[in-house]
């Protein structure tokens, strides 16, 4: 195909905001030109508010044009964009859109570039680098260089990678597996989603490279049912990979064999959770197993078996292509690396933002989030999704680290910020948090089935005004049982948003009064 190239995202974001209708309206507009073109269709680069946004490759690089409808194909092409002409809605070259150009994409770097169904453009863009090179160095090696790394669990725990690796690679098994977590199931996350849909090579690829590192011959990604798009994409992918040697027997013509198949999940957030969701990939009820056996000696079909959710996975391919220092030289602390943190809620500027480890919670909010949507103040942030804590503006200065935000009761989590404004009622918020966990609890342990629903019942009395004093005291030593009682981090978490919406904004619980 001759004629310029359009780029145009196939992501759930972008398609929720008509990028399909902008793509059933260019083939009738281009042809009544007599023009030939080639639509390309892409993931999302993460900027959500300009979504759609179409691309076009000219002979300066890429210039865009957002966010676009289908009624504005006509005058986007009488304006000449096809050659980066003038239009209202030209946002110029999309590498130097501020949201963009701050970002440090390593994981996120062919998200929205690349043709996302060609093994082929995956390469020509850096893919499949990582692979050959874990190839060439062979297992211990590409095990100690993702340790080396500092690359920690992106999932929620934060756990080192490479140690969960090593374990698996030391523990014998006639069969071992690599499990993709992809049930993305926190408020305000969707980091997951856009690599499968915009990226999808980069996480076979990584798969691939923990297959070959630990012994195991098989890998399945566990994907929610929410997630059609990222299924169909995945699917594509892994057929295409196979084609191309990729997967399958004789990996890239080593001795490696390695292939994967998708696993749909059936709507439970608990499936996210890691035993959860090998019991729901061997076709039972999602129920939390006790620990020991960790899944690393004992896990899917009780076989040693390497856990990880999408991002850790992800992240690897340019830590094995670009080496584990150049990785470790980002970030703070012990967060190494680059976290995509995810914006949304009342925010302005809703979207991907990839970033070392390390800017305040402030400078995320307030200058790339831009405050809020509503332009009236914002007033508290959970991070980590339902489980994380609500931080007031007070606690802004907390950089954006693992640890740091763990010392103000908090959790960085898969990295989602959900902002809110000052109309939110936080004791509702506080409420919710309770009864999403009575919803959602597997039924396995007392504090969390029950408690959650003797928590919505005293958060209901200390907002009526009902003894205030005492259900207070006892919130209190209920969330203790919860925290210290549960089996798992469902009913153990539950307590942070609740005990941090009780401790920031006691006037919304009828307290204190409420400022003027
Ligand atoms: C209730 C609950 C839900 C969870 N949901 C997810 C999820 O949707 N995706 C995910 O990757 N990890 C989730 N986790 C964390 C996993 O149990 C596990 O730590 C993770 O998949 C390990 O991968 P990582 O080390 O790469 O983070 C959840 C944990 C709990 C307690
Ligand atoms: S804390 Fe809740 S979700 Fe976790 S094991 Fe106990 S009952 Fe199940």
């Amino acid at each position: 195909m001759t004629g310029p190239r359009i780029y145009l995202p196939y992501d759930s974001g972008a398609l929720a905001l008509g990028s399909d209708d902008v793509f059933k309206a260019l083939p009738g507009a281009l042809k009544k030109r007599n023009i030939e073109a080639e639509i390309i269709r892409t993931g999302s680069r993460g900027l959500y508010w300009l979504e759609p946004m179409i691309e076009i490759a000219t002979p300066a690089g890429r210039i865009a044009y957002g966010p676009v409808q289908a009624n504005d194909v006509e005058s986007l092409l009488d304006a000449g964009f096809l050659t980066g002409g003038g239009h209202p809605l030209r946002l110029g070259d999309p590498e130097q859109i501020p949201f963009l150009r701050s970002q440090t994409r390593l994981t996120f770097a062919r998200c929205g570039i690349v043709d996302r169904n060609s093994v082929e453009d995956y390469r020509a863009h850096g893919g499949w680098k990582g692979l050959e090179r874990a190839i060439a160095l062979g297992p211990d090696a590409t095990v100690d260089e993702v340790t080396k790394s500092g690359l920690r669990g992106r999932g929620g725990a934060g756990f080192p990678t490479g140690i969960k690796w090593k374990t698996v690679l030391s523990t014998p098994g006639p069969q071992k597996y690599i499990v993709c977590n992809a049930d993305e199931g926190d408020s305000g996350t969707f980091a997951d989603r856009m690599i499968m849909e915009g990226d999808p090579f980069t996480l076979i690829e990584g798969m691939t490279i923990a297959g070959i590192s630990v012994g195991a011959t098989k890998g399945f990604v566990y994907i929610r049912s929410e997630y059609p798009h990222a299924i169909h994409c995945m699917q594509r992918a892994i057929a295409a990979a196979r084609k191309a040697n990729c997967l399958g027997a004789g990996i890239a013509g080593s001795k490696h064999d390695f292939d994967l198949e998708i696993r749909v999940g059936a709507g439970a957030y608990v499936c996210g959770e890691e035993t959860a969701m090998l019991d729901s990939l061997e076709g039972k009820r999602g129920q939390v197993r006790a620990k020991p056996p960790l899944p690393a000696h004992k896990g899917l079909f009780g076989r040693p078996t390497v856990i990880n959710n999408v991002i850790s996975l992800a992240s690897v391919p340019w830590i094995m292509a670009n080496g584990a220092k150049a990785y470790a030289d980002f970030g703070m602390g012990r967060s190494r690396g680059t976290m995509p943190i995810q914006l949304a809620g009342n925010v302005k500027h809703r979207g991907l933002y990839e970033t070392a480890f390390g800017l305040t919670l402030g400078q995320i909010v307030d200058d790339i989030g831009g405050g809020t949507a509503s332009g009236r103040p914002v007033r508290a942030v959970q991070v980590g999704g339902p489980l994380g804590a609500y931080f007031p503006r007070a606690l802004f200065d907390t950089p954006f680290d693992i640890e740091a935000f763990s010392a103000k009761g908090g959790l960085v989590g898969h990295g989602g910020v959900v902002v809110f404004d000052d109309t939110v009622d936080m004791a509702a918020m506080a409420r919710f948090a309770m009864e999403f966990c009575s919803i959602e609890s597997c039924g396995k342990c007392t504090p969390c089935r029950i408690g959650s629903i003797r928590g919505v019942e005293v958060i209901d009395k200390i907002v009526k005004g009902d003894r205030r004093a005492e259900n207070v005291a006892l919130l209190t030593d209920l969330c203790d049982t919860m925290k210290f009682g549960s089996l798992c981090a469902l009913g153990g978490f539950v307590p942070y948003p609740v005990m941090s919406a009780l401790t920031h904004f006691p006037e919304d619980f009828g307290l204190v009064a409420k400022a003027a």
